[in-house]
């Protein structure tokens, strides 16, 4: 049969290859608008002209000095790598203030530390890996969660050199004389080559995004068209492209479990990076939809419920992430708690009858949203309220759901992060088939990988 392939296989491809441009003619002449619709839709982006790693003059192999002298100064690199990454952010963020527009102030020094601890998790995964990177490649690993992110927020190849630059200066600031220009050069040819494997693989992502119904890369003005109240301090927004826009009218397709990002603008100087919120809306409407829960002092959210109304304009980035069903045919157990709730609402949709059992931790009936959906949806529900019942240890939900599911399901948990880190903890324990995780922050510096039945490389994630 090989051999078949081997000799006929050009054959079929020519013709394969010709049949789709016949095909093409045959859309342009008896529909010309759809014609012009599948050409504009692949090219619709507004990342703008610098895409993917090509003369860029990167690296695509290191040269095995390099991997020599990264996995022997690992060992040295670990320890400070908080205060490189602390040190990096500081530099980088002062040096080019428009990066505040990606940079989320929350998530960095003096409110928290998500940012440094994530890139300080990747620099040392990446270093302790460097022989084999493999583990950090696998589906929906720590290298997937990090390009969906950059994708979500529209990094592009450019950035990519000044994020070097600017790694480099910290390490030399923070090891000092211990950087000799033989570890300098392999510490930059190392950074280098992981930021050609990035740009590549978000390059390939992008494209994905363009070319799904109703697709597009980069930000896109949406309008407002419905705001409603779910619950206490829970709305969802539901936007559409307006009449003018290359995507108007389209339908949108995306993977249940992907989250959307917007963008806007409260302190009216451009610099309030987009925030992520899941899908809401199930993949193929006429709409975008998500549903945000008020978080008080929190920015976005605030703006969202207070100042937004029907009509307004927004800015969105197209779904992305990696919190997707395994598969919709296998047996499922759906566990969150709060606003963790977002994701389940498209699972529950594709998994139907598969899914074993829904279950929500809240603090109450009335701040709980989607209970409607899930009240229709005839799957088994364990609801658990914590202003009357009292808070249920994890170790005892877990017992709870494995009691009534079982544990050959795919589980699949978003809530907050400690919460979730033991309800994973109990489950790995019990013996669950798969868990899966999705966190409402950084993935990377709050859970680790999202996958918890086989090893993870970020050892130092909590
Ligand atoms: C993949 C993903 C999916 C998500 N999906 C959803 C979803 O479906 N629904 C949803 O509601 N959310 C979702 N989120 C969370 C969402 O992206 C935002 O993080 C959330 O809305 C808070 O944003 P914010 O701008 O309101 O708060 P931020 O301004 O980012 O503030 C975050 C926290 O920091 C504190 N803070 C901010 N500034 C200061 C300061 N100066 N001093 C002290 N403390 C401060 C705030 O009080 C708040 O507690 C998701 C996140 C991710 C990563
Ligand atoms: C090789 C280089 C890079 C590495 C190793 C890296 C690593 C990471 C990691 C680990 C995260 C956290 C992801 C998560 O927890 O889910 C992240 C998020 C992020 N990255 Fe990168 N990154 C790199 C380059 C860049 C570049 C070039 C930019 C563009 C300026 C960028 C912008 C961001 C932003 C804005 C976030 C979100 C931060 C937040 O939480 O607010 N990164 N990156």
């Amino acid at each position: 049969m090989d051999r078949l392939l081997a000799y006929f296989g050009p054959f079929f491809q020519t013709a394969r290859a010709a049949l789709i441009r016949l095909g093409g003619l045959a859309v342009l002449l008896l529909n010309p608008k759809r014609a012009v619709a599948i050409l504009w839709k692949r090219q619709h982006s507004t990342l703008g002209p610098a895409r993917g790693s090509a003369g860029m003059g990167l690296p695509s192999a290191m040269k095995p000095e390099t991997v020599d002298t990264i996995a022997a100064t690992a060992p040295v690199v670990a320890p400070r790598a908080q205060d490189i990454t602390k040190t990096f952010y500081d530099g980088m963020l002062k040096d080019h203030k428009s990066l505040l527009a990606y940079f989320n102030p929350a998530h960095n020094v003096p409110i928290s530390t998500l940012q440094p601890d994530a890139l300080a998790a990747s620099v040392v995964a990446y270093a302790i890996n460097i022989r084999d990177l493999s583990p950090l490649l696998v589906p929906k690993g720590p290298v997937a969660a990090i390009c969906h992110r950059h994708c979500a927020l529209c990094v592009v190849p450019p950035q990519y050199v000044v994020v070097h630059d600017n790694l480099m200066a910290a390490v030399g600031k923070i090891l000092g004389n211990a950087v000799t220009p033989q570890i300098a050069a392999a510490w930059s040819e190392a950074v280098l080559f992981l930021a050609k494997a990035c740009i590549d693989t978000e390059e390939s992502l992008y494209k994905m995004a363009e070319q799904r119904s109703g697709g597009w890369s980069g930000l896109e003005t949406f309008e407002v068209v419905e705001i409603k109240e779910l619950a206490k301090d829970i709305k969802s927004f539901s936007f559409k492209a307006p009449r003018g826009s290359p995507i108007f009218g389209q339908a949108f397709e995306f993977t249940g479990g992907q989250y959307l990002s917007l963008k806007v603008d409260p302190e009216g100087d451009g610099l309030t990076a987009p925030r992520h919120y899941t899908v809401t809306s199930p993949p193929g409407a006429d709409h975008l939809q998500c549903t945000v829960k008020k978080i008080q002092g929190g920015k976005v959210s605030t703006y969202l419920h207070e100042k937004v109304t029907v009509g307004d304009k927004v800015q969105l980035t197209a779904p992305f992430g990696i919190f997707t069903l395994e598969s919709a045919a296998e047996p499922a157990v759906l566990m969150s708690a709060g606003i963790g709730v977002t994701p389940m609402v498209n699972f529950s949709k594709a998994l139907g009858a598969n899914v074993k059992l829904a279950v929500h931790v809240d603090r109450a009936p009335e701040t709980a949203a989607y209970r409607d959906l899930f009240a229709a949806s005839g799957q088994p529900l364990l609801e658990k309220y914590t202003k009357s019942g009292g808070r249920v240890s994890p170790k005892e939900l877990v017992r709870e759901t494995v009691e009534k599911a079982g544990v050959g399901n795919n589980f699949y948990i978003c809530g907050p992060p400690s919460w979730m880190e033991e309800v994973s903890a109990e489950l790995v324990k019990a013996g669950a088939k798969s868990v899966e995780t999705e966190v409402f922050g950084s993935q990377l510096a709050q859970s680790g990988c999202p996958f918890k039945t086989s090893g993870c490389p970020f050892k130092g994630a909590a």
